[in-house]
């Protein structure tokens, strides 16, 4: 079975990754990989302007056909562990628009100013927003990374709808504190803020122990 294929056994825990058209695909390539070298499965969701970010910002080799070669080149042959399942964004009929598939949560990385107020409306037109609101409704994690500057009214309100319902917002905002030297380690840091705000340990960024480490 080839590694990281959807023929490989599922493990027993599923997560779902929603990728929009906001700025930042870094974050979700980074997030991704740190996931599957979990040996998590992932169900994956690239909506059509986020495919398009991921071609733009990190080129023509990080396509949907071809990210796992990608992330395996970049972050190394750890990415196996894990399974992907690609879904279409129009595929309101995916397992994970239901409540019955036992995904454990889901992050939005990066997400769009117009996703989250999809969200923030429960709208569920395609499947990220569908998925969104069914992590929602069955009261499961749901992290949505927002990335927009400056935000407007409306924006800031919908933030809040989301908030409200259960999620957690989680702006793509990288500190600097823990002395980044590469874009890497700017998504390193944000992917570790996504996996420990899904529940998981991970060693993407090193704790904060009290002062800043300077080597
Ligand atoms: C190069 C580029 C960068 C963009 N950056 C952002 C962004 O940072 N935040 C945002 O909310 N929208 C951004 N957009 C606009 C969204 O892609 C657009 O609203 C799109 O309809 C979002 O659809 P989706 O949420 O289905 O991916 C950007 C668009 C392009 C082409």
């Amino acid at each position: 079975m080839a590694p990281g294929s959807a023929d490989s056994p599922r493990p027993r825990e599923a997560v779902a990754l929603g990728v929009t058209g906001a700025s930042g695909a870094m974050y979700a390539t980074r997030t991704l990989a740190a996931l599957l070298e979990r040996g998590l499965h992932v169900e994956l969701i690239v909506s059509e302007y986020g495919r398009r970010l991921l071609r733009d910002e990190l080129g023509d080799q990080a396509t949907i056909e071809n990210l796992l070669p990608f992330l395996s080149a970049k972050y190394g042959d750890g990415v196996s562990a894990g399974t992907i399942n690609v879904h279409s964004n129009r595929d309101l009929g995916a397992t994970i628009a239901s409540g019955s598939h036992g995904c454990r949560g889901m992050a939005i990385v990066p997400c769009s100013m117009k996703t989250m107020a999809a969200v923030a409306h429960g709208l569920s037109r395609n499947l990220i927003e569908r998925a969104a609101d069914v992590m929602l409704k069955e009261q499961r994690r749901l992290v949505i990374v927002p990335r927009e500057t400056p935000m407007s009214l409306p924006q800031l309100r919908n933030m809040v709808l989301c908030a409200e319902a259960g999620a957690m917002i989680l702006p793509a905002m990288p500190a600097f504190y823990q002395q980044p030297r590469t874009l890497d380690d700017l998504a390193d840091f944000m992917a570790g803020k996504i996996l420990s705000a899904l529940g998981f340990e991970h060693q993407l960024y090193p704790a904060w122990t009290g002062q800043v480490e300077r080597s």
